[in-house]
């Protein structure tokens, strides 16, 4: 800037100020054309008519204030026409906005393809769990979750496993350590089923219920094409006033139709759980051949997918510790238990239950 500094006039004749002021008038129009951008903007204003080193400051103090009284006159017109032609150029500049050039600089190509960001899927689990779920809200039934971390009470005794009981063996349990001081019923484990959120259930609210809880269940299972040691389960329980048999049934054949299709048919199997009485294992048409038997039924036509049964009335007397009205003289229910995994794999043809937890993208793309 020093050097581009406003020197003295040498003379004040009029072709000596034209040409001085000629200079000025043409620096200024050549930097106001290659203004690009609002800081080359603010740059040209302060340079300019800044109010400390504007040039134009310098222009007055330098030739207009130094000029000698006759020459004053010709100096101030001609300063007044510079300073008129900078304001101009700088209305200008500010009016038109950016150049030309600075804007296709930060010109975007709305051709190209946007920025893509990767959607999440549900997990095929996540998504079997809730397909369930809705299958029993369309029905009128609320949704209850439980601790997977259970005690003993919870998840065997008030379900009618006593201690001891041969039916514990049945679910081989995942214990909590060092808890052999405490009462048996206070022992922590995992839990083996979703059935003790019943009972968590019942002593909450007195009857009617109609209720699903899915859940994380473990058991000490080894792995294998169809087991995993982490599984999922959906529970039902609904208790009322002349519950039976035909309505369990019912709701049952209503739930897997709507799962696997309208031709699927439904067989109930004598079967035993503790806390229900009588108790059944439910079966499907085979959804791969039909019915006519195939590999995958083992050439029965029939496929098992759940249990389920009336709730024994020992279990309602547990209930009846914290909520009376659950007296099975005025009172009757069913319950029923379905594992998600398999569920999921049977509707997905999935042939080992390893994939739905190893988190290998080529499996899980193909759910997205
Ligand atoms: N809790 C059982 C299991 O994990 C499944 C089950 C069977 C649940 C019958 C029920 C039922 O509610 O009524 O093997």
């Amino acid at each position: 800037m020093t050097q581009d500094a406003i020197p003295a006039l040498p003379d004040y004749n009029d072709s000596a100020l034209d040409q001085a002021f000629a200079a000025l008038a043409k620096q200024a129009t050549d930097e106001a054309a290659a203004i690009g951008s609002p800081d080359d903007l603010e740059a040209f204003r302060l340079r300019w008519v800044g109010r400390k080193q504007g040039r134009l400051n310098d222009v007055s103090a330098r030739w207009l204030k130094a000029a000698p009284s006759e020459a004053k006159k010709s100096v101030g017109e001609r300063f007044k026409s510079l300073k008129e032609l900078i304001e101009g150029l700088l209305d200008k500049a500010a009016g038109t906005g950016p150049s030309h050039a600075a804007l296709a600089a930060e010109a975007i190509d709305i051709t190209l393809p946007g920025t893509r960001h990767l959607t999440g899927a549900e997990h095929p689990i996540t998504r079997t769990l809730n397909e369930i779920v809705s299958v029993f809200a369309a029905l009128g039934y609320s949704v209850g979750i439980g601790p997977e971390v259970e005690t003993d009470f919870y998840n065997f005794e008030s379900m009618n496993f006593p201690p001891g009981h041969p039916a514990r063996d049945t679910q081989d349990t995942l214990v909590i350590a060092s808890q052999e001081r405490r009462p048996l019923r206070d022992r922590l484990l995992l839990r083996t089923h979703t059935s003790p959120v019943q009972m968590r259930t019942m002593e909450q609210q007195p009857p009617p219920i109609r209720i699903v809880i899915p859940g994380k269940v473990h058991r000490n299972d080894a792995m294998d094409a169809t087991h995993s040691p982490i599984f999922h389960q959906v529970e039902g329980l609904c208790v009322d006033t002349n519950i039976t048999f035909s309505d369990l049934k019912g709701t049952l054949d209503h739930a897997m139709k709507a799962l696997f299709g309208s031709s699927v048919k439904t067989r109930f199997f004598p079967s035993f759980f503790p806390f229900t009485e009588p108790s059944a294992d439910v079966q499907i048409s085979c959804i791969f051949c039909g019915g006519k038997g195939c590999r995958k039924c083992k050439h029965s036509g029939w496929i098992e997918l759940l249990g389920c049964g009336m709730v024994d009335p020992a279990v309602f007397a547990f209930a009846q510790e914290k909520q009376p009205a659950y007296d099975p003289k005025k009172i009757s229910g069913f319950a029923f238990g379905m594992g998600v995994e398999r569920i999921a794999m049977m509707k997905y043809g999935i042939s080992e239950i390893g994939q739905l937890y190893a988190g290998d993208m080529r499996f899980l793309n193909q759910f997205a």
